[in-house]
């Protein structure tokens, strides 16, 4: 269990953390958040997930409560004194406490900001038996480039996923192609082994691993192309797999029921998985 977190300036006992009642992102879903994977006390990726909050907070016109410099500084205090290893960094920016009002508030406020970090086993090169996902309509926003905290369709469809036996859901938009995963871009390999994944748009997140995976693929020679694929075709695929900072690249077995491949994780997925936990051990030391 972390013990501390970081909330408005201060490093708090995680238990009694807590933040104003008018909080606009506990009111309105008004703000934007990064999820970072750490292994080896190192996060991944974190100049990338950086620029991304950066974006979703300009895209939503809420400041940064914090210069960079310091928000890096605080990252790592933060990692020190929860002892992390592996796990995740998670940041929250909302537009900051007011009275109740759609609208952005008329006067000055601060925007809030809040810091946890989670341990969790480390992920292994070895991606286990892969996972089960679910398809579901997309019934989110138009604007799923921007990480908001306004999570609630990808919460349904999780849930969903869930009480159905499935690790993950596969969002499916007006047109029977999968957008993305309820918390995961998705991927799938041809019988001609290229890699596909829908293109980036205001249709999807831009996931700061499925970027990285895009170079090692690259270096790895293999076919990268962004293109939407359907259901149909992802249920037909000789591999598929979702990722994520979390989840990093986990093969996809099973679709709605109908198994994927020979049913085990594929060669071009585990190849991938582990290139990327090669990349995500070779990051800056966090002392
Ligand atoms: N989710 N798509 C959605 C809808 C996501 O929420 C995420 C990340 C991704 C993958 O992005 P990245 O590779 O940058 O993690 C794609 C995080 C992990 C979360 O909400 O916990």
């Amino acid at each position: 269990m972390a013990r501390y977190a970081y909330v408005n300036g201060q490093y708090v006992d995680h238990r009694t953390a807590n933040v104003h009642i008018e909080d606009r992102g506990y009111q309105l879903a008004d703000g934007v958040y990064e999820v970072v994977g750490v292994r080896d006390g190192r996060p991944i990726d974190e100049g990338p997930h950086i620029d991304r909050l950066d974006r979703s907070l300009g895209e939503l016109r809420i400041g940064w409560p914090l210069s960079r410099a310091t928000l890096g500084f605080i990252l790592r205090e933060l990692m020190r004194r929860n002892r992390l290893r592996d796990g995740l960094i998670y940041m929250q920016v909302t537009r900051g406490v007011a009275r109740r009002d759609h609208a952005f508030p008329t006067g000055p406020v601060k925007p809030a900001i809040v810091i946890t970090t989670k341990n969790s086993k480390r992920g292994e090169a070895d991606p286990g038996p892969g996972v089960a996902v679910k398809s579901l309509p997309d019934i989110r926003w138009g604007r799923c480039d921007i990480k908001t905290v306004a999570l609630l369709p990808n919460v349904l469809a999780k849930q969903a996923a869930r009480e159905s036996g499935a690790y993950e859901a596969w969002l499916i938009d007006a047109q029977g192609c999968v957008t993305e995963g309820a918390s995961t871009n998705a991927w799938i390999v041809t019988r001609n082994d290229e890699l596909i994944t829908r293109q980036t748009d205001h249709g999807i997140l831009a996931g700061i691993t499925r970027q990285s995976l895009k170079k090692l693929s690259d270096s790895l020679q293999l076919k990268f192309i962004e293109r939407p694929f359907s259901l149909a075709e992802a249920k037909q695929a000789k591999e598929a797999f979702i990722s994520s900072a979390t989840s990093f690249v986990t093969p996809v077995v099973k679709i709605d029921g109908e198994v994927v491949g020979d049913g085990k994780p594929g060669a071009i997925a585990r190849r991938l998985r582990e290139e990327y936990v090669r990349f995500a051990s070779g990051g800056e030391a966090v002392t």
